[in-house]
């Protein structure tokens, strides 16, 4: 039933595990594959494997959290039982809540020990559809280095960021670097421009697309404002492939030494520290510039859970697994070695995780404060709000449209597709 749904270069599939005993089961896990995530999710289901007699099976999934939804929309629709184990982002409870079992009968309370407004976050109809695994915010990351040589500061609004960027892209382009840029983002038409521009909008005063009672707040002149400052950048400060960067092409800019500033997520602070990354020791990370002098620092809410389908036919030894590898000792592996912010509070004042991660100290009030995709209030019919907004971010970046004219328009579409309710 899989492998008609995948295409063979999205899809490897790994058989772990080598210890047969007679009542062991086989619990398919689907994982995410940016950056390093592939590697990780397999040693800690594997270590599990280990500790329990049973197998694992690790699926990778496509980059895109857009893509990787249409994949398991068609999966759970079709009641296929290939998959246990649901890799899901924060956004999906109210979409795909129905599939996957209450985690309450195995959690034990465990729940207790993560940040609550994520386990709310988690709860439809007052079920627990998944565990938080780990969560994220959009943050900046700068060359120390750079900064320093050019005599700036940490850009404090995205004024300062735009001017800062291109005066050391100049430089640096001067000095003989002509792929250098000032700027890398995720500017292509998915899910992820949806998190950039909704970090634009917020930081401007201008709101969060949808508001917590379901009001479309959108078509504001701060949003406008936002949007025009953003479109601003590709071609100049930022590539014209821009438009078609995801994290991964971001951060290959960045991490390649050929850019000076990136938004992106924190899973790029150890790849960027690795070994062989030509930017190792000279990053640094800071909370996201504010809109102008009475914006504020911002960055999105992302994060991802662990859900257990209830097509699967192992679930006690899938909700194990599940409790695994949200445990504090499994977040507390994964923080150190892959920057993976956790989703169990204690951790953030743990020294260990901390010297690995400064930036989970200094940042606790961005990850504390992320402002949240309106998944909650517009359950089911997110991902068309988001579509709706990305697409009509993404008209103002390519310059099809003005800021003024797209937000009109996407108002316009938002109402359609709330039609009286959400
Ligand atoms: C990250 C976030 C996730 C978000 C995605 C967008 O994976 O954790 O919440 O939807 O990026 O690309």
């Amino acid at each position: 039933m899989l492998k008609k749904f995948l295409l063979p270069a999205a899809v490897a599939v790994m058989a772990l595990g080598t210890v047969a005993q007679a009542r062991a089961v086989e619990v398919s896990i689907s994982c995410g594959a940016v950056g390093a995530e592939l590697n990780i999710c397999k040693s800690g289901a594997e270590a599990w494997a280990a500790k329990t007699g049973n197998t694992v099976k690790v699926v990778s999934t496509p980059n895109s959290t857009t893509e990787r939804l249409a994949l398991y929309q068609q999966l759970l629709a079709a009641h296929a039982g290939d998959i246990d184990v649901f890799q899901i982002d924060v956004i999906w409870p109210g979409i795909l809540g129905q599939y996957f079992i209450d985690l309450k009968k195995y959690s034990k309370g465990a729940e207790k020990a993560h940040f609550k407004a994520i386990v709310e976050n988690n709860t439809v109809g007052g079920r627990l559809v998944a565990m938080p695994w780990f969560t994220d915010a959009g943050v900046l990351y700068y060359r120390k280095d750079l900064l320093e040589k050019y005599g700036l500061s940490v850009p404090a609004t995205w004024r300062e960021l735009t001017a800062d960027a291109q005066k050391i892209q100049d430089g640096e382009r001067a000095a003989g670097n002509k792929k250098f840029w000032g700027f890398v983002f995720q500017g292509k038409a998915y899910e992820g421009l949806t998190c950039d521009a909704l970090e634009w909008v917020d930081s401007y005063g201008g709101g969060d697309i949808v508001n917590a009672k379901g009001d479309i707040t959108i078509n504001n002149p701060k949003a406008v404002e936002a949007l025009t400052m953003a479109a601003s950048w590709p071609g100049k400060i930022a590539p014209e492939g821009v438009l078609n960067y995801a994290e991964e092409e971001a951060r290959g800019v960045f991490q390649s030494g050929n850019a000076a500033f990136m938004r992106n997520w924190p899973y790029a602070w150890a790849l960027g520290n690795s070994a062989d990354s030509p930017v190792k020791g000279k990053i640094a990370v800071a909370a996201l510039p504010k809109g102008g002098v009475n914006g504020k620092n911002t960055g999105t809410l992302g994060g991802w859970q662990l859900a257990v389908s209830k097509y699967s036919k192992h679930q006690a030894a899938a909700a194990d697994l599940v409790m695994y590898l949200t445990s504090r000792a499994e977040q507390k592996r994964r923080a150190i070695e892959r920057s993976y912010n956790p989703t169990i509070v204690s951790l953030y004042e743990d020294p260990e995780v901390l010297a690995a991660v400064p930036f989970f100290g200094s940042l606790r009030a961005t990850f504390a404060n992320a402002v949240a995709r309106p998944s909650r209030v517009t359950g089911a019919k997110y991902n068309r709000v988001s579509s709706a907004f990305w697409n009509a971010v993404h008209d103002v970046l390519t310059g099809r449209a003005t800021a003024k004219a797209s937000l009109a328009r996407l108002d316009g579409n938002l109402k359609r597709i709330k039609r009286g309710k959400w």
